[in-house]
């Protein structure tokens, strides 16, 4: 499996299978079919609210030999409610109880957001400002998780590029990894740029449009990645899936690719993808597709607009 080398020294695998919105027994079902077809990384997240069941097939995976916990690696992230700095070990925690591991391989500020602990959002009234819990500090926070063991890299989530310019500026540190939203509809290349220069990681999340979002969650008419004419004509030349493609593209441009199955036939139609060389004429094809459309917003936490604090949430 290809990687990605982290500016901590750490190798992470660049393909992965993502969990949110995966079924708490269709997700168990799905880690244990992953790890066997040959994943070596899963993305997890407090807040998706199925890690004890994505830990239950790592349990068994590893328990049964299929993988060993040294070749495999997991990525969690830290909930917007846990952001005030003396409860940031207590997230981890929960997480790590859940999980069944004593480590997570890489840790994350889901969110430059913080809401009032106990609370799952989005209410108006359960955002906290920054100006109270600023995310360097919870940053500053989850770097002592690394002095502890509990996790053994650190990074960011959905963190613009004035924001990491922030956090580095405040806490001297360097984050390993940003995961953010990346497809040929939102290719942030200019965040992509500075991640580069400055040695971040780059995780793209939602790489096949995440169509299964609940409702609430979608604007109306909003254009199926997955149907993208460009998108099934070159996969159609390329002789893969439309997903398969855009998971190689993901891949080609050095980004780590994280999409979301619980179907065996397409956990394992996704895993072969990351074994496709691309094509210079994908490549461009992919690049130069003209339409710029977010799948995931922060619009539900009433940060419409979409601002927050006084600026562009995305800037
Ligand atoms: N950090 C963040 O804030 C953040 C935000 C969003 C996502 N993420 C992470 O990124 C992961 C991936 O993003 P996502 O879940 O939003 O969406 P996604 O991976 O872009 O899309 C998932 C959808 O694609 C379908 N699918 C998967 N493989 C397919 C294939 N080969 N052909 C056709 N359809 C296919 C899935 O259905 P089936 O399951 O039925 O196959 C599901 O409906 C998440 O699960 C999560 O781990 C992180």
């Amino acid at each position: 499996m290809k990687t990605v080398t982290l500016n901590d020294g750490t190798a992470i695998p660049a393909f992965g299978l993502g969990t949110w919105k995966s079924p708490k027994d269709a997700v168990y079902e799905a880690v244990k079919t992953a790890l066997k077809v040959g994943y070596q990384h899963v993305d997890a997240a407090w807040i998706y609210q199925n890690e004890q069941e994505v830990g239950r097939g790592i349990g068994e995976a590893i328990g049964s030999g299929v993988i060993n916990r040294e070749d495999l690696f997991v990525t969690s992230k830290l909930w917007n409610s846990f952001h005030a700095p003396e409860d940031v070990e207590k997230g981890c925690k929960e997480t790590l109880t859940a999980l069944g591991l004593d480590y997570v391989d890489l840790y994350l500020m889901h969110w430059p957001v913080a809401f009032k602990p106990g609370t799952l959002g989005p209410k108006p009234e359960d955002l906290v400002p920054l100006s109270e819990i600023p995310f360097s500090a919870t940053y500053e926070a989850m770097l002592a998780l690394k002095e502890k063991g509990l996790v053994k890299s650190a990074g960011v989530s959905n963190f613009s590029v004035s924001k990491l310019k922030k956090l580095i500026e405040e806490t001297g540190v360097v984050p390993a990894m940003n995961q953010v939203e990346l497809h040929p509809y939102n290719p942030q290349n200019e965040l992509l740029a500075y991640c580069r220069a400055q040695g971040i990681g780059v995780t793209a999340y939602s790489p096949l449009g995440s169509g299964d979002r609940p409702e609430s969650m979608k604007l109306k008419d909003e254009p199926p990645l997955l149907e993208n004419e460009t998108v099934n004509a070159i996969a159609a030349e390329e002789g893969i899936s439309p997903a398969q493609l855009l998971i190689a593209w993901a891949m080609d441009r050095g980004t780590v690719v994280i999409p979301k199955s619980t179907n065996a036939g397409r956990i394992a139609e996704n895993f072969s993808a990351a074994s496709h060389s691309l094509s210079e004429r994908a490549r461009t094809s992919l690049d130069n597709i003209d339409i710029q459309y977010r799948y995931v917003s922060p619009d539900s936490w009433f940060i419409s607009g979409v601002t927050y604090e006084g600026e562009s949430f995305w800037d």
